[in-house]
């Protein structure tokens, strides 16, 4: 005997199969009444644990990146690349939803009994996951006597635990954008600049339609929150906005400049983090919809109203709707201020050889 193993059994050992593939027990078959849509079940939920756990990795190397006081340049291709693919992944379990509607309501109703109170609202990774996304305990809605993680092992609840006292995605991009060079640069303000060319557009609109004054002095108002330091922190304490004026106002000069060269890659991030956010609202809808299919307006085996409950956090545990939300905050490209001349070229990729040909 060499020890080497044989072909198959390399492959069996590199993909721990052992192991996976004998974690299906269908209870309703262990109690005599097998069903045959539990195996269906039981898999899909195993899937997206997978799943879950490759999107936690994924966060792990883009908030370790994102973790440093200044992001290296070089870092924004893993973070990107790595975003991307988290979008992906959610984009694909949202459409597995498709398979597990093969299941009829009546195998659902079979086999649920079995459950018990296991649901996949104690699924810590899920729990991990939107946690460090940004989702904070406070903002969550009260299903239950008691905290969301309530019926969690002491293992998991630490893990939740240690990701609420570290900084979220969420808080991590609000910090990145703070940062966002160009914004103010030598004698350029962004900040003035689009102040002057917004009220400048309303001043234009009311000498057109004096008949519209009120309503075109509401639309100039609205834009104090982006403003006005002030006005800004009011809104934020009526939970109107959530990051900081300074974030928000990069996000924005990001989206207006996304053509220049060195905001590119920030344009990028900005969308995948809305592509992520919006995948999760839309997973929670069909999740929603699949569960009112299955089992109608009745409480979960989690101790939830079920379908209600789940409609509710598709509304109230959004993460990123500041990014969303800025997009009222954009004027029509004619109005916009143009880039003064220097910083469009400190923006632009430059190679030594074409400066000194100039
Ligand atoms: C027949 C299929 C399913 C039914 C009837 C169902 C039912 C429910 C219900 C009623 C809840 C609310 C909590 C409760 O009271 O139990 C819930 C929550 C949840 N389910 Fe499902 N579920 C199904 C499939 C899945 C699948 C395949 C996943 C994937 C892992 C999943 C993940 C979750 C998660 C993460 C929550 C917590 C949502 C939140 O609190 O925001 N469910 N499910």
């Amino acid at each position: 005997m060499t020890g080497k193993k044989e072909p198959w059994d390399q492959y069996h050992d590199y993909e721990g199969l052992d192991k996976i593939l004998t974690a299906q027990t269908m209870r309703s078959a262990e109690a005599g009444n097998p069903v045959h849509d539990e195996m269906l079940f039981i898999i899909f939920h195993q899937v997206y644990e997978l799943w879950f756990k490759q999107i936690l990795f994924e966060m792990d190397d883009i908030q370790r990146r994102l973790a440093n006081d200044i992001v290296d340049d070089r870092d924004m291709q893993p973070i990107l690349q790595y975003l991307n693919r988290i979008v992906v992944i959610f984009r694909n379990m949202l459409n597995m939803i498709d398979i597990l509607e093969t299941m009829p309501p009546q195998a659902f109703v079979d086999f649920r009994q079995y459950l018990s109170t296991a649901s996949g609202f104690q699924s810590w990774q899920f729990r991990l996951i939107e946690v460090r996304l940004g989702l904070k305990r406070e903002d969550r809605i009260p299903v239950f006597h008691a905290d969301f993680d309530h019926d969690l092992s002491e293992q998991s609840k630490a893990h939740i635990r240690n990701a609420e006292d570290a900084p979220s995605l969420y808080d991590q991009i609000d910090r990145w954008l703070s940062r966002t060079p160009f914004t103010e640069w030598q004698d350029y303000k962004f900040w003035e600049e689009y102040r002057g060319a917004v009220y400048k557009m309303f001043d234009d609109k009311a000498a057109q339609h004096p008949q519209d004054k009120d309503e075109i002095e509401r639309g100039r108002h609205k834009f104090d929150s982006i403003f006005d330091e002030n006005k800004h922190a009011d809104a934020q304490k009526q939970g109107t906005w959530r990051m900081s004026l300074k974030a928000l106002q990069a996000a924005l000069f990001i989206n207006i400049y996304s053509n220049e060269p060195i905001l590119q890659g920030p344009a990028q991030l900005l969308n995948s983090i809305t592509d992520i956010d919006e995948l999760l609202a839309r997973w929670r809808y069909r999740h929603a919809l699949m569960v009112q299919r299955m089992v109608g307006m009745g409480a979960g085996t989690g101790g939830s109203s079920g379908y209600g409950y789940l409609m509710e956090t598709l509304q109230k545990h959004r993460i990123f709707t500041d990014l969303f939300a800025l997009s009222s905050y954009l004027i029509p490209s004619q109005a916009l201020p143009p880039l003064p001349e220097q910083i469009s070229r400190e923006m632009g990729y430059r190679y030594k050889a074409q400066e000194d040909a100039a």
